[in-house]
């Protein structure tokens, strides 16, 4: 990728996902996008490590180590400085400690209000039998603890325990999401590199992924306490090479989850995740309810997405599999990535 591709994916960044959402790394992107000796360092990492959230999670890590007390101040303490300049010196003082990073570390936020969704659209599944749930791309397998939180749909209803330490607000724009809970009798995190949250420095690595003045750093810390008590089984894997594999070891009907992990394997790769899927469904019915950008589940058509006021939303998609082809596939719902709004096709 040239410095000008890279400038424009930073200044793209910048506009489309932290605007209306995150000042900070609004002004920090910016700031990456116009400075030509952090484009050139970034230059060295591989294609696949050149995601912004990588260098701004790299440094966040940095800031929760009391290594940068002056974006401490400003990212945590309301401090005035200009962030973009400290953010920059802080690459350019610390190049040496930060190409490791990033050269083994991924973009691995684990977003636990996606719950927010995956609530409606696991109800939403017409299963006769229970369940085997495969969350693809897992991360710490946050995601999996939804049965242990509390979300608020407002009007529309709660679903989980009040007393949870993990509350999710969702404003329903739009329909009436159902709220049941779905009939799953196992689940299993997959992922190329599971996270383990009893291990500090993966812990702090999560906490790192968070944007930080979008308040979502309590709710982030009580979801890692919580899932580091969750009985799940985790897999280590890669999404298109090794996903056969373990779907010939499990018996009986499949629901597969993505959130944010697909658009992350090369583009390339999307249509043969669905093919594996419609290999599995052969044996028994196989459900995949994604989370996703659009266009990255190639079976669902296209929904224009409803006009939302901040970064354009989720896809949120349900493709069943049946005796080796896709027999439906739907747009349930657009989503707010981090499930602050959900807006609900009945
Ligand atoms: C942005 S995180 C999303 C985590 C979680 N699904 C969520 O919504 O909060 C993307 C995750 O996908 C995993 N991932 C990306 N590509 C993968 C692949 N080819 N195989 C397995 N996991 C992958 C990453 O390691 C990371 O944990």
């Amino acid at each position: 990728m040239t410095s000008v591709d890279l400038a424009e994916l930073w200044s793209t960044f910048s506009e489309n996902e932290c605007r209306g959402y995150s000042p900070l790394y609004e002004k920090i992107t910016r700031a990456v996008a116009n400075n030509a000796e952090v484009l050139k360092f970034l230059k060295i990492s591989p294609s696949d490590k050149l995601h912004p959230n990588l260098l701004l999670a790299a440094v966040h890590e940095r800031v929760l180590r009391g290594l940068e007390p002056e974006l401490f101040d400003i990212y945590y303490n309301n401090a005035t400085s200009d962030v973009g300049d400290a953010f920059i010196a802080c690459v350019l003082n610390s190049m040496d400690d930060l190409a490791p990073i990033l050269d083994t570390r991924f973009v691995q936020t684990n977003e636990i209000g996606r719950v927010s969704a995956l609530v409606p659209a696991l109800a939403s599944l017409q299963m006769q039998e229970e369940a085997t749930l495969v969350d693809v791309g897992t991360s710490a397998g946050l995601t999996l603890t939804r049965d242990s939180c509390f979300v608020d749909y407002g009007s529309l209803g709660t679903y989980g325990s009040k007393d949870s330490s993990v509350q999710i607000r969702c404003d329903v724009l739009h329909g009436e999401p159902p709220l049941m809970r779905a009939p799953i009798k196992k689940q299993i995190g997959f992922d190329r590199n599971p996270i383990d949250t009893r291990n500090p420095d993966d812990y702090r690595w999560m906490q790192a992924c968070v944007w930080p003045d979008t308040g979502r750093t309590e709710r982030t810390n009580a979801a890692l306490d919580q899932a580091s008590h969750l009985d799940v089984q985790f897999v280590k894997g890669d999404a298109i090479a090794d996903l056969p594999n373990l779907f010939e070891r499990i018996d009986g009907p499949l629901v597969v989850t993505t959130t944010w992990a697909l658009v992350y394997a090369p583009m390339d790769t999307w249509e043969l995740f669905g093919q594996h899927l419609a290999e599995a469904s052969r044996q028994r019915p196989v459900y995949w309810i994604s989370a996703e950008a659009e266009g990255v589940v190639t079976p669902l058509p296209h929904v224009p997405m409803p006009s939302v006021e901040g970064p354009p939303g989720t896809v949120i998609g349900s493709v069943t599999y049946e005796n080796g082809s896709v027999s439906s596939a739907k747009v349930l719902a657009h989503a707010h990535s981090h499930g602050k709004w959900l807006w609900w096709y009945d």
